[in-house]
């Protein structure tokens, strides 16, 4: 029973606490990756096809920013739809029931409906009945936050299992013909399950975020004033690409530094590096602040698939795993960053 403090009649005042020992949580553990899914739409866009309606070049678009091309969602690949595909696959990675995942984490920035919530839906489609479920809003820095509360609730004992997801329909964000913005985005969903582990398996977080900075990575109105005059366009995703790069090629390498020193690794004992893909050039200028020795595989999932926000760091992951670039049980330098503007960044051993 918790316990209570009644408030008296006569005085109206509270007594003194009874400071009455509470019940521990379960059993703590080291955690680390025990599996890992992905769902990547359909329906492949080049950039020749998307240059029949912007004004722009394959060119243009591949030395800017190293995109080939990308997967836009059709319809039927919903959020939820995109989610569950990728977290069953990477509960069938793990060898984990869904009713054993004890919390679900949507890391996500393109879920339309303010309320409810999507985690809960994708839990009860995925069978995981025995889970809290929650979405997380962190930009493109979302899966690493995901990844850093999973970890501690496993240490903290709050569950014994956790899946993470990153997913994301940009492409219902964005103005398709606005040539500035359109190129970027790709649509995609990846998922972790975290569980528990007899060493550590995902090392300290380095995160952090500036509010400063809200308006480099933003919508053009809110919904709110949409909704309250519908006369003008709706609100669209936009940013000052040139601003986002800056602070992306040159703040965010340290945090990375940061983390290793945090986990005890150096860049040397790296199997790989996977950060956020956000841009190729940001990527290798990271590269070279980092002094990353260069037969360390670093993820480029972003050729292909755009840049996917919260689903780009499992993606690539996924990619690295299948082209035999990051082994299972190899030490991963995770980076995420963007909107916010947030960032985390975190080493873990790959599932
Ligand atoms: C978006 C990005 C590629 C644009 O590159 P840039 O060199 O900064 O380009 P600018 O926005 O300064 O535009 C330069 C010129 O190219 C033009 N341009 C913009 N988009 C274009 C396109 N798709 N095709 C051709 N020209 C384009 C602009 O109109 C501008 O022309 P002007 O000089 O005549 O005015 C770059 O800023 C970037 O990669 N930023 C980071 C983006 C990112 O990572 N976002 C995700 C964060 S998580």
């Amino acid at each position: 029973m918790p316990a209570q403090t009644p408030v008296t009649e006569q005085s109206g005042r509270t007594p003194a606490p009874t400071g009455r020992e509470l019940a521990a949580p379960g059993q703590a553990s080291h955690a680390r990756l025990l599996g890992l899914g992905v769902y990547r739409p359909r329906r492949v866009l080049t950039n020749q096809e998307l240059c029949t309606w912007i004004d722009s070049t394959d060119e243009w678009i591949r030395t800017r920013s190293g995109i080939t091309e990308r997967r836009w969602a059709e319809p039927d690949e919903t959020l939820a739809a995109m989610s569950v595909q990728a977290a069953a696959a990477a509960l069938a990675d793990a060898g984990i029931a869904a009713a054993d995942v004890g919390c679900v984490i949507l890391a996500t920035v393109s879920h339309l409906e303010q309320t409810p919530a999507l985690a809960p839906q994708i839990a009860h489609q995925l069978g995981a009945v025995n889970a809290a479920a929650f979405d997380l809003s962190a930009g493109c820095a979302g899966f690493c936050h995901g990844v850093a509360l999973g970890r501690d609730m496993i240490h903290g004992g709050t569950a014994r299992y956790v899946l993470v997801i990153g997913a994301e329909r940009l492409t219902d964000l964005i103005d398709k013909n606005d040539r500035a913005t359109a190129f970027i985005p790709g649509d995609g969903a990846g998922a972790v399950v975290i569980g528990p582990a007899e060493r550590p398996g995902i090392g300290p977080v380095v995160w952090g975020a500036d509010g400063s900075l809200s308006g480099v990575i933003s919508q053009t109105r809110d919904w709110k004033s949409f909704a309250d005059d519908p006369s003008g366009p709706r609100p669209f995703w936009q940013m000052s690409g040139q601003q986002v790069f800056r602070w992306a090629s040159y703040e965010m390498a340290p945090v990375a530094q940061r983390a290793l020193q945090a986990a005890g690794i150096t860049v040397d004992e790296l199997d790989a590096f996977i950060p956020h893909q956000a841009n190729m050039r940001i990527i290798d200028t990271m590269i070279r602040a980092l002094k990353l020795p260069a037969d360390v595989p670093v993820a480029r999932d972003i050729a292909e698939a755009g840049n996917t926000s919260a689903a780009s760091i499992p993606l690539a992951m996924e990619r690295m795993r299948r082209d035999g670039q990051a082994p299972r049980g190899g030490t991963a330098l995770l980076i995420g960053f963007g909107a916010g503007l947030s960032y985390a960044a975190q080493v873990v051993t790959l599932p």
